[in-house]
């Protein structure tokens, strides 16, 4: 079908009580992984292009990929700018057809950031567009910093009324703990849940969660026994994950776990099978590893099932 917008597929899990996973895509066989996977687990499904992703492959490419593939599939599929730098940025994402963008402008002051964001809004929502944008800052959160640096840097519950109602945004990004990467802080890494309460009981559009990679164990295992150099990495758990949706928590962001599914799948065939030149073998691993990561998260998330 078409490309869906955004709101309308979040608007929905908010409601219904269910997370919908977007994934970062870079190429076809991420794309393919993601919407073979969802069409059929019966999963709407967000793909979002980053900045890194715009800058590899082209942001019409992937917007011309991602359309024509969605448009082969039965469940909802929406286009999203991960990360979007600024009103530039967010102009080119609604020219080349996405039906969703993100403009990330929290690392400006409260004031600057409700400025451009709303800047961004008003283009969106004159040509139908849905938009996040975010306050507060993900870190790195590391054991040793005193409480009121971390807290700093953390999504205040007032400011986040203030700034949905300043903005008329469509979904908002919290940050509550996670950060993104391989390496998400030191021992446990966390979600505060009780500020993420505390920021839903007073914001009632759907919030969205970045840096929700779990890095699973049997991904990691795959890496080092293909001789990976990747120390001891550490995702969110899953118990976190689920706890987080009932919570307000409607689209959760996706990229580690793939590339490390695309990644440990290709060095397997490399180092266990040294003939092997065909490009199809090699990346074709990494793609069945990324439908089992795909798969997983659309059932952790609840979203399958739901279209
Ligand atoms: O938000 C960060 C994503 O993991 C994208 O990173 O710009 O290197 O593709 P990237
Ligand atoms: P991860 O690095 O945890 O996959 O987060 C991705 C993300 O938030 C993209 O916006
Ligand atoms: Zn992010």
């Amino acid at each position: 079908m078409p490309l869906v917008v955004g709101k309308q597929i979040l608007d929905k899990a908010r409601r219904e009580g269910y997370a919908v996973p977007s994934f970062n895509t870079n190429n076809l066989e991420i794309t393919q992984a993601i919407l073979e996977t969802a069409e059929a687990l019966r999963a709407p499904v967000f793909i979002q292009v980053s900045d890194g992703a715009r800058k590899y492959a082209g942001m019409e490419n992937l917007s011309n990929l991602v359309r024509d593939m969605a448009s082969r599939v039965s469940v909802p599929v929406a286009l999203h700018l991960d990360h979007g730098a600024d009103y530039a940025m967010v102009l080119q994402a609604l020219r080349a057809g996405f039906t969703s963008v993100m403009i990330d402008a929290s690392h400006h002051p409260f004031e600057e950031n409700v400025h451009k964001t709303k800047k961004c809004v008003e283009a969106a929502h004159a040509v139908g567009v849905s938009v996040e944008a975010e306050l507060g800052r993900l870190q790195g959160i590391e054991d040793n910093i005193v409480v009121d640096a971390k807290d700093a840097f953390l999504t205040d519950p007032s400011e986040a009324v203030r700034f949905v109602e300043q903005t008329s945004i469509d979904y908002l990004a919290v940050a509550i703990g996670t950060s993104h990467g391989a390496y998400k802080g030191k021992g446990r890494p966390y979600i505060d849940h009780a500020r993420l309460e505390q920021i839903a009981r007073r914001v009632s559009i759907p919030l969205v969660l970045h840096g929700s990679s779990g890095v699973p164990a049997w991904l990691v295992e795959k890496m080092k026994a293909t001789g990976a150099d990747i120390g001891d990495p550490a995702g969110i758990h899953d118990e976190d994950v689920r706890r987080a949706i009932p919570q307000g928590i409607a689209k959760i962001n996706i990229d580690t776990d793939l590339r490390l599914a695309l990644t440990a799948g290709m060095r397997e065939v490399v180092t266990r099978s040294p003939k092997e030149f065909d490009p199809r073998k090699i990346i074709g691993k990494g793609r069945d590893y990324l439908k089992q990561v795909v798969r997983e998260k659309l059932e952790l998330m609840g979203a399958a099932g739901r279209a």
